[in-house]
């Protein structure tokens, strides 16, 4: 390891792609501070340790990222805090001093996206650059665990599709993201991450795709059922544009010129996990 790497990291909300990442990093035997709302002692693995902050309190994170000497802030949180809350631990992280800030996106390419969630996580990377604090920007397309819930399987064992489902999706499994993260946050000097955008791919399949990879049929539907069912119908109408793929430019609509899979090389002789090493009917 160089000693021009980062040491010291924080991770702020540990949820679903939260805690793999910290998981990986003391895999690693980084020094990680998790930041929370309320700590849970027992779900805190060996090495890392929970500092609890309120996501009002600007001055308040900035003294937790001081004291502990973050280099590296890893925003997790969830949706509700994609907001304000991240503007805040954005303020906190400069007044510490933080060389990296990486933002939760975590999904589909957002650059330049106003709507919705989309436009949260776009204004939070304009007030980045605003404030002096560099990013580095993680597009992993559709967690590869999602699969079945995308498709509705359960409902039918089918493959339930709204529109002509043919787009290519870019998916990238959780431990593959969570190793990425700790590799290269471990491993590489900053001019290779400072407001650099990482585009993942572990496999690249349509939702007829799919339908193959699970032996099972297509049925096209006009909304899906369940409690999910309104989220995935409008998710499904948006990947089927295309802009499923971490290549996509959504300001030209149209796959750009960094191609889907180009972020993979930070992580040199890994093997991604496909489709079928971790989607099993
Ligand atoms: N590509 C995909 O398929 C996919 C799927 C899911 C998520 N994502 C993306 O991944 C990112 C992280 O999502 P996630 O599902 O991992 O997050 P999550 O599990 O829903 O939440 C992570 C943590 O955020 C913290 N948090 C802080 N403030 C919060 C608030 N006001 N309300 C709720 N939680 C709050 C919580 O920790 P404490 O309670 O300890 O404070 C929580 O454990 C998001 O940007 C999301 O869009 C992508
Ligand atoms: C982490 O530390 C343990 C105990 O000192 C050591 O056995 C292990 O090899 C270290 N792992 C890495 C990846 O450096």
């Amino acid at each position: 390891m160089s000693s021009a790497t980062y040491k010291t990291f924080a991770i702020a909300g540990v949820g679903l792609i939260g805690r793999p990442i910290l998981d990986a990093l003391l895999a690693r035997n980084a020094s990680v501070v998790v930041l929370t709302r309320s700590p849970k002692e027992d779900t805190l693995p060996t090495g890392g340790k929970f500092a609890t902050v309120d996501y009002n309190d600007v001055p308040g994170i900035a003294k937790v990222l001081k004291e502990n000497h973050v280099d590296v802030l890893i925003s997790t949180v969830g949706q509700e805090a994609l907001g304000q809350q991240q503007i805040n631990l954005a303020d906190a992280s400069k007044q510490a001093g933080v060389k990296l800030f990486i933002p939760s996106e975590f999904g589909v390419p957002t650059v330049g996206r106003k709507e919705g969630l989309f436009g949260y996580k776009t204004n939070l990377i304009d007030h980045l650059q605003k404030i002096g604090v560099p990013s580095f920007r993680i597009f992993t397309g559709w967690f590869t665990e999602g699969i079945l819930e995308l498709v509705g399987y359960e409902t039918n064992k089918k493959v339930n599709v709204i529109g002509k489902g043919t787009a290519p999706i870019s998916f990238t499994a959780i431990p593959d993201i969570a190793g990425y993260v700790a590799h290269v946050l471990t491993t590489q000097p900053p001019e290779k991450l400072e407001n650099k955008i990482a585009r993942l791919e572990g496999d690249r399949a349509s939702l007829v795709d799919i339908a193959a990879f699970l032996k099972t049929d297509v049925e096209h539907v006009t909304e899906l059922t369940g409690p999910s069912g309104p989220l995935i119908t409008f998710l499904q109408r948006f990947l089927d544009t295309g802009a499923g793929s971490t290549g996509w430019d959504p300001l030209t609509d149209s796959e750009g010129a960094e191609k889907p899979g180009s972020g993979n090389a930070l992580w040199e002789g890994h093997q991604w996990k496909r489709i079928v090493d971790v989607v099993k009917v």
